[in-house]
């Protein structure tokens, strides 16, 4: 399915931000709130480096990468994500695939690969896109644009305590040192790289709530409806 006219009325809400800003937290429970569809968008780059690891291909490989993102099997069920049939909900969260969805995204022949598939979730009543290029690529159209960041000392902070909560082992520095690789792969990359766009809005939650940060969204989209 493409980006015309037709869809054009769907409306979307484009969030886009760096790593542990909040913004899938944010955009779910916009969803919600509106009734809308949700595109997890980081997801469909961490099943990527999840089959390429599968299938033994490099993270580098991009020509690879790309025949293998299209003949992906994907779906999204509730909260759960499978492919081929499989549950890979969390295996596709972990740090390892984390680091290697940022490193199959910066292949342009990935992106374009995930085009039509980001594309048909753009349905009725409307859609909340999350990811690093929602606003300024993939629904360049979108009604309302987002860009919701935090600083990556405070990132780092909620992804140990994440973590922490999980009872799982974490280190605080090298968080740290894996966000600040991570937001300079995201942002320096050719192929669609993390950008704030004129036309998007800025939210910055370092020192506001999830809860703060969700009804910002719900006031700017009742501005501009
Ligand atoms: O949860 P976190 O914000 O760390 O990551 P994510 O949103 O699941 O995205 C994982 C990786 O996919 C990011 O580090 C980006 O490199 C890449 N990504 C992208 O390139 N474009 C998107 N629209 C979404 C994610």
């Amino acid at each position: 399915m493409t980006n015309n006219s037709s869809l054009s009325v769907i409306p979307v809400i484009a969030i886009d931000g760096p790593s542990a800003s909040g913004k899938g937290t944010v955009a779910q429970l916009v969803a919600e709130k509106l009734n809308f569809h949700y595109l997890d968008s980081g997801a469909l780059y961490r099943i990527v480096a999840f089959a390429a690891y599968k299938n033994n291909i490099q993270w580098n490989a991009a020509d690879k990468l790309g025949e293998l993102a299209k003949s992906l099997k994907i779906q999204f069920n509730q909260n759960e994500i499978y492919l081929d049939g499989d549950r890979i909900t969390e295996a596709v969260r972990s740090e390892e695939m984390s680091r290697g969805a940022s490193e199959v995204a910066i292949h342009q022949p990935v992106r374009s690969a995930l085009l039509d598939l980001q594309h048909s979730f753009r349905q009725a009543p409307g859609l909340v896109g999350d990811g690093r290029d929602m606003g300024s690529v993939i629904f360049k159209d979108a009604m309302l644009k987002i860009f919701l960041t935090a600083s990556v000392q405070i990132r780092a902070e909620r992804r140990y305590k994440q973590l922490m909560n999980k009872g799982l082992s974490a280190n605080y520095e090298k968080i740290l040192a894996d966000l600040q690789s991570r937001d300079e792969r995201d942002s320096q990359r050719s192929a669609a790289p993390l950008i704030q766009t004129a036309d998007a809005l800025l939210l910055e939650t370092s020192e506001c709530s999830i809860e703060q940060a969700v009804q910002f969204v719900l006031n700017a989209y009742q501005k501009h409806q």
